[in-house]
């Protein structure tokens, strides 16, 4: 089997990871994450979202988040945009990339964003035209891509459907989601061929949450594709709060746990990332979720006694 020989990985620990918190996060913690991100060797970072605060509250102190990073001119910060009014707030951030989400599923576009799929792209059709002329990069995720917590199974014609009405609008890449983590890896490439059929290899990604422990056999079903850009979550943080029981995003520990151990190049320093992954871990009271993160911890303690 021949893989790509790099892989991009965006870390949306700060923003996907957070966003579910019940617990407040500091903005300095949120901040911190950011740099132990970076330090790591991401160099494509998901901070925030500029939605409504009465929706999604943990998100609500973007602008401090934004200003609060020590930037580096060799990472993308990328942040989450919902209509016009999220986009104008965000533009004074100076973020490098906005974030349109849209879905395969009404039902999920409703709970999520309060409209049609139809109306979301309306929406977001001004949004893409002005951060291109802003010279900002644009993204589109496409959730529910194979089910949806309220509608269940989704056909890959309607994910090849999204992804059409999203290049009509000028989005430059989509993300194909698994918002609740039900895919295997059959389904995740039908999926991933729908998209494939409006976009070219490099823009598209997989974006895996890990529900029913799938994430990693579906990323490597869309390696097998040749597709080499991922989303993944420090400490496997993460979560929809409108797609009720769905748990993190793939931990980007194990993930590139996986991909140096298929020789796959990521630029990311894991045993640096599993320090990221305690920090956040640590802030908000619990272990991280990554198996490989776990493992290693563990032989750090092994080796500090011996
Ligand atoms: P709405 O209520 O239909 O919007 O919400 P509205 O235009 O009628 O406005 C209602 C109120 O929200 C007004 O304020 C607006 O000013 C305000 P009020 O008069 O009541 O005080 N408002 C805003 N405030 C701040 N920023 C904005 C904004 N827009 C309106 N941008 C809306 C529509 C989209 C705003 C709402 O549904 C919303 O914020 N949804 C957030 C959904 C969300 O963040 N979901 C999680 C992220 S998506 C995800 O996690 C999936 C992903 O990871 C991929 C995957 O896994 O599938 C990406
Ligand atoms: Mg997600």
């Amino acid at each position: 089997m021949k893989y790509p020989p790099k892989v991009q990985l965006v870390d949306v620990g700060p923003r996907d990871g957070l966003q579910n918190e019940a617990q407040h996060v500091p903005a300095a913690v949120k901040v911190e994450l950011v740099h132990r991100l970076q330090t790591a060797g991401l160099r494509f970072i998901e901070v925030a979202s500029f939605v409504s605060p009465k929706w999604v509250p943990q998100m609500a102190d973007h602008d401090a988040v934004m200003a609060g990073i020590q930037r580096r001119t060799d990472v993308r910060y990328s942040v989450l945009v919902p209509n016009l009014r999220g986009l104008e707030a965000a533009l004074p951030t100076r973020p490098d990339e906005v974030v349109v989400f849209g879905a395969a599923s009404e039902a999920f576009s409703q709970k999520n964003i309060n409209c049609s799929i139809a109306q979301s792209i309306e929406r977001f059709a001004p949004v893409v035209e002005q951060a291109l002329a802003a010279g900002l990069r644009v993204r589109g995720a496409i959730s529910c891509a194979v089910g949806c917590p309220y509608e269940g199974d989704i056909a890959p014609e309607r994910v090849g459907e999204v992804a059409r009405l999203m290049k009509g609008i000028g989005v430059q890449h989509v993300g194909m989601a698994d918002t609740i983590g039900v895919g295997t890896p059959q389904r995740v490439q039908a999926a991933m061929d729908a998209a494939l059929a409006h976009y070219p290899l490099h823009e598209v990604s997989g974006h895996f949450h890990d529900t029913y422990g799938q994430a990693l056999a579906n990323v490597l079903a869309c390696l097998e594709m040749g597709v080499w850009q991922f989303d993944a979550s420090v400490a496997g943080l993460g979560g929809c709060p409108f797609a009720k029981g769905a748990t993190g995003n793939v931990a980007t520990e194990d993930l590139v746990y996986l991909l140096h151990g298929l020789g796959i190049e990521t630029g990311i320093d894991l045993q640096a990332l599993v320090d990221a992954g305690v920090f956040i871990s640590t802030a908000l009271g619990r272990k991280p979720q990554s198996r490989a993160a776990n493992a290693l911890l563990a032989r750090r303690a092994a080796l500090a006694t011996a």
